[in-house]
């Protein structure tokens, strides 16, 4: 694998830390991982020099998990801390905590964190590469790669995809990544959602055509998030911007990437369905994160 000789940035805090060539060589990436991951034996000796802190300060399953297995294949030493966001402001305190994990000699950090910025915070103050596992509302930039990856495996072609972004916008940290991988790299995409959870600036187009997409990516409805005013009931919600909305809902490939509030943005006979990929993205998703810290990893003394 020689792809890491080219792939430029130092971190992942945002989708604006890489260009398409990265991109290309991220995906490239992962389908080497993919094929090791469908092996018997899926550990490779990669990263063995290399020690990892997951620093999450917010709750997470799945991407915790994914980014813990994806170092273990990877051989890597992990640390994991994880801190109630509530109990901890960012400022002195994160600061501290970082500081400490440098002084013991840490190459590489996964952060999430409630506050916004604070995946570049750490960085700023680190200079050690950063993967960003979600900040606040802003960003989550290997879940928007992963969702790319799981459809590109599926057989999608960005030129025939035209995906439905379907939800809380302004309060979802995927979306904001999403949105800006999909502009990056020219894929049609067209926003729904209430008025009140858009982000008007990063809207680029919005037709009411439904026949024409093919795809639908759910987002969860932040209930952590939100200042539940702008959303009448949850109800309410799943009546106008839910499941039912789609006639022809049979022809389209459903995404998540979870949690997901069942019965609220999405149907369970729809999540659970033959075209859900939902599931599929969990699982591609550790050859991404296994790409991702292969190519930051290699870059430890550069
Ligand atoms: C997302 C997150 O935490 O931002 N989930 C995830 O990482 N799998 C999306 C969400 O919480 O809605």
């Amino acid at each position: 694998m020689d792809n890491q000789i080219q792939f430029k940035p130092g971190r992942l805090i945002s989708i604006d830390d890489l260009d398409k060539e990265d991109i290309l060589i991220l995906y490239s990436t992962s389908l080497e991982f993919e094929k090791i991951l469908n092996r018997p034996f899926k550990k490779i000796p990669a990263l063995k020099e290399i020690t990892i802190a997951n620093i999450f300060f917010e709750d997470s399953t799945r991407t915790r998990i994914s980014f813990e297995l994806a170092e273990k294949r990877l051989s890597a030493d992990v640390v994991n801390f994880s801190a109630n966001s509530s109990s901890i402001k960012k400022g002195e305190s994160l600061n501290d905590t970082i500081q400490n994990l440098l002084r013991m000699k840490i190459d590489l950090i996964v952060i999430r964190h409630k506050v916004s910025g604070s995946a570049n915070y750490v960085y700023e103050k680190t200079r050690i590469p950063v993967i960003n596992a979600g900040d606040g509302n802003n960003e989550h930039p290997t879940q928007a790669l992963l969702d790319l990856f799981t459809l590109w495996q599926k057989g999608f072609k960005n030129e025939n995809l035209h995906i439905l972004l379907k939800g809380d916008i302004l309060y979802s940290r995927v979306a904001g990544s999403a949105i800006k991988l999909w502009n990056k790299l020219g894929i049609k995409y067209t926003i729904e959602g209430p008025n009140t959870v858009q982000r008007k600036s990063q809207i680029r187009s919005i037709t009411k055509k439904q026949n024409s997409f093919n795809v639908i990516y759910n987002l969860r409805i932040q209930k952590e998030r939100q200042d539940l005013e702008l959303i009448p009931s949850l109800e309410e919600y799943n009546e106008f911007f839910g499941s039912k909305v789609f006639t022809d809902f049979d022809q389209m490939t459903i995404m998540h990437p979870g949690p997901i509030n069942r019965g609220v943005e999405l149907d369970s006979e729809l999540a659970d369905g033959p075209k859900s990929l939902i599931l599929d993205q969990v699982e591609i998703g550790v050859a991404l994160r296994m790409a991702i810290i292969y190519l930051l990893g290699q870059k430890k003394g550069g």
